[in-house]
């Protein structure tokens, strides 16, 4: 049963933290010097941000855009055929098709977002080219498959033997009915030895980028819900959903199960939590409990992690079930895995 007890003494300590820091992050940042500032430096969901993060470093360690950083670490895991929840090899929708979600956020407030999109190996940089190319901000189905072959993406398939022997196995039963770390599952049945330690115990990568000049951007890219309906949208496509970025206040995005994330515009939220003085970790419980106080039942069988970085370059995460990790790299450390707090 939901333990109203807990959330309310949760709920009573952020309240309590709102007003100690109630001096808004803009009053707060203008008075912090540069050099306190920890930049570079770029986080990403789950243990696959690692190889994710390594990329996006190269980018910013040459005083690259973190815009450039996050496109370029993200097609880390969308190139990756062992991924099953991101680009290529990502796990079908119940009709066997790959369908690919991906949205970008510059400094600028400029956005770009593809929705299931096919045949396209990398979304992200479909989701760029529609935030720099159109005055649209996002494209979806046939349309966006459409504009991708107009500005050179190659078309592909991008159903993998393995995912294939997944569906194919799951059609058995049909049982449409998401399932929490879907991947655990099928990878106990199809092919636990290919994949080493906790790594299949992920869902989409969402990315966070603050370049030297201490500029702002985020990626979120996701073949979204295993076995989903056809057309199924979660939340990363969605700004202010999966991801969200505010160039004066620090960015967010979200990994789990997107719907539940759309109804609390969840990253938004978070980033507008940092606004009013939370730190990044505290954001992200608030926006967690709110999931948790609309559906406790709901929340009890899922799983929803936010992830968060303010203007400081300071961090932090929180989820609603135990798992959840994100992937940090600064000047200190390249491969930092960092296990994020939960409610259960
Ligand atoms: N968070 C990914 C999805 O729900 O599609």
């Amino acid at each position: 049963m939901f333990n109203r007890r807990k959330f309310i003494k949760a709920s009573a300590v952020s309240t309590a933290m709102l007003a100690v820091t109630k001096t808004s992050f803009a009053n707060n940042i203008s008075n912090v010097s540069s050099d306190a500032i920890n930049k570079p430096i770029v986080i990403s969901t789950w243990d696959f941000g690692v190889a994710a993060n390594a990329d996006a470093w190269k980018v910013l360690k040459n005083n690259g855009r973190a815009l450039d950083a996050v496109e370029q670490g993200v097609w880390v895991p969308e190139a990756d055929e062992s991924n099953q929840s991101v680009g290529y090899g990502g796990l079908p929708d119940r009709d066997g098709k790959v369908t690919l979600d991906a949205c970008i956020m510059d400094e600028n407030g400029n956005i770009g977002a593809v929705l299931a999109l096919e045949h396209i190996k990398h979304p992200i940089s479909v989701a760029r080219k529609v935030m720099e190319k159109t005055p649209h901000v996002m494209l979806a189905g046939d349309g966006a498959l459409q504009f991708a072959l107009e500005q050179g993406f190659k078309k592909e398939n991008l159903l993998t033997p393995s995912s294939e022997k997944a569906w194919k196995e799951w059609l058995k039963e049909a049982k449409y009915q998401p399932v929490m770390n879907i991947e655990n599952k099928l990878y106990d049945k199809v092919a636990p030895q290919k994949l080493p330690g906790n790594q299949y115990n992920h869902d989409t990568i969402g990315m966070i980028a603050m370049d030297v000049k201490g500029n702002l951007s985020g990626a979120c890219t996701t073949s979204g819900m295993a076995y989903k309906l056809h057309g199924r949208i979660g939340d990363s496509p969605i700004i202010g959903a999966g991801l969200f970025i505010d160039n004066e206040v620090g960015g967010a995005t979200s990994t789990g199960v997107g719907e539940e994330v759309v109804r609390n515009v969840g990253s938004f939220l978070v980033v507008e939590l940092m606004r009013q003085g939370y730190s990044p970790e505290e954001a992200c419980k608030e926006a967690v409990m709110r999931i948790i106080k609309k559906k406790p039942e709901t929340a009890k069988n899922i799983q929803v992690g936010f992830l968060a970085m303010n203007k400081k370059g300071e961090y932090g995460a929180y989820a609603i079930q135990q798992g959840f990790t994100f992937a940090v790299c600064d000047t200190k450390k390249q491969d930092l895995v960092i296990k994020g707090k939960s409610y259960y």
